[in-house]
């Protein structure tokens, strides 16, 4: 069955551990936290500092996706924060397989994503490498927006790629998930599934999360 991971840069910052063991409870397979640096993308979130504060909230990984400049630098202080899965952009690292290799060194899972504008060729001979790739169907930035469409023979070739090399890598899809286009992502191959606002501007969350490992 599909995993979810409920993006808390849609639920209530004034709340958020609560907020983290409410997803908790109502099935969430691990916890997705969106770090921007104002650089990359034009937004702000979540440093070190906060996700090492809600480590103690919860015992479900840590699903770190770095939406930043220069993410070297900053590797060692997430996994120390407690993060168990990072993922760098592409369009961010000049040597991919340095960074993929600093965070694996450090017992940390690894992902690779890229922008919807990046061909998947761009990432395609660094998949052998990493565990997780991650299909971004948004542009990066925002939660709350579209599912794009033209992005599913992405996630198809993504699937087509890790089938050929036959070891344990997730792929993973995110932005504008809902109960209607989960459907479409899970046909082209995904496995884990983030939801921002399909989960948290929901009342009954157990509710939006089970719709999401429906079909
Ligand atoms: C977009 C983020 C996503 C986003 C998901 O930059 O990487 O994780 O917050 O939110 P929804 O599901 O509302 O598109
Ligand atoms: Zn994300």
């Amino acid at each position: 069955m599909v995993l979810v991971a409920p993006s808390i840069l849609s639920a209530d910052f004034s709340k958020l551990g609560e907020e983290i063991k409410a997803v908790e409870m109502a099935g969430a397979d691990w916890i997705h936290i969106d770090v921007m640096d104002g650089h990359f993308v034009p937004n702000l979130t979540i440093g070190p500092v906060v996700v090492k504060s809600i480590r103690k909230t919860t015992s479900l990984p840590f699903d770190v996706h770095l939406m930043i400049s220069n993410p070297e630098k900053y590797i060692e202080r997430f996994v120390d924060a407690g993060a168990d899965i990072l993922t760098v952009h592409i369009e961010t690292v000049e040597n991919p397989l340095e960074v993929i290799n600093k965070i694996r060194d450090l017992g940390c899972k690894a992902g690779l994503t890229l922008n919807p504008d990046t061909p998947f060729k761009r990432i395609s001979e660094f998949v052998s490498e990493v565990d997780l790739v991650l299909i971004m169907t948004v542009y990066p930035g925002f939660s709350g927006q579209k599912f794009k469409e033209e992005m599913i023979p992405k996630i198809s070739e993504a699937r087509k790629k890790i089938d050929s090399i036959r070891r344990d890598i997730y792929l993973e899809v995110d932005g504008g998930i809902n109960d209607k286009t989960s459907i479409l992502a899970k046909n082209a191959g995904a496995d884990v599934l983030v939801a921002g606002n399909h989960v948290f501007k929901n009342k009954n969350y157990e509710k939006a999360i089970s719709l999401l490992k429906k079909h």
